[in-house]
């Protein structure tokens, strides 16, 4: 498997261009938590597909991920979009450089399963570090929005076993509902298909694609959500 971390300190911009293949989320977020005139933070906000689509419509966002080489990509769409309601700063989840009670939704994709997953040492606690530093920064009837794996080159969901305790957690400990939702990646061409593939997901998700012509990757996501 790819280096993750490596690539979100020197390759920052392929994944963004990775992500740009997947379909917009704002009708996902905005259909749990209407988003216009609120004060947003996205955790683990990366190269910023959910905070630039956010951005245009909300009060203020505020980028948080622990690569500053990801919040730059985020921070040149922004500037390139105009907008100025909204800041980067490099942060870890279990210590968010916030205030109490300041946002009305906090948005995560993709990220907090790095700290969650079972062959992480020291997995329980950090989602229970986590999901305080949540529950702290939202205002009373602030939601928090957490979208994860729910199984890359499946249409049907398929999470990885390595997330299934992390997953129960936020059911049965914190109270999170869930549904899940496609995000399949629609790529120019098969050699994309393959080069982007293996870039992020590996050799064996890239031999599928070519064996089985995946120019149109499926993917499934899982979207959690608790209202405060
Ligand atoms: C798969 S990317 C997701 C980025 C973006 N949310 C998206 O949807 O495309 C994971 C991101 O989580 C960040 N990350 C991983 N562990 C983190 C942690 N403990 N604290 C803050 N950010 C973290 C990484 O730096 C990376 O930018």
């Amino acid at each position: 498997m790819p280096n993750h971390e490596e690539i979100y300190s020197n390759q920052a911009e392929t994944y963004d261009l990775l992500i740009s293949k997947q379909e917009s989320l704002y009708e996902t977020i905005n259909t749990i938590k209407r988003v216009e005139g609120l004060d947003i933070l996205d955790i683990g906000a990366g190269s910023g597909r959910l905070t630039c689509v956010l951005a245009p419509k909300v009060k203020s966002i505020l980028a948080l991920d622990q690569s500053e080489a990801m919040l730059q990509v985020t921070a040149n769409k922004l500037q390139k979009a105009g907008l100025h309601n909204w800041r980067t700063q490099v942060a870890d989840h279990r210590k968010l450089p916030v205030e109490d009670n300041s946002a009305d939704l906090i948005v995560s994709g993709w990220s907090i399963c790095y700290l969650g997953s079972s062959n992480v040492e020291n997995w329980k606690e950090n989602i229970h570090q986590v999901m305080m530093e949540i529950k702290r920064v939202l205002r009373p009837g602030g939601t928090a929005i957490i979208i994860e794996n729910f199984g890359t080159g499946s249409e049907t969901p398929n999470p990885p076993n390595f997330l299934s305790e992390y997953y129960s957690l936020l059911e049965t400990v914190y109270g999170c509902s869930h549904k899940w939702i496609r995000t399949d990646y629609t790529f120019e061409n098969l050699g994309e298909a393959e080069r982007l593939t293996r870039f992020f997901f590996g050799d064996i998700l890239a031999e599928k694609v070519v064996k089985e012509k995946l120019a149109k990757l499926p993917e499934c996501a899982v979207v959690w959500w608790l209202n405060l």
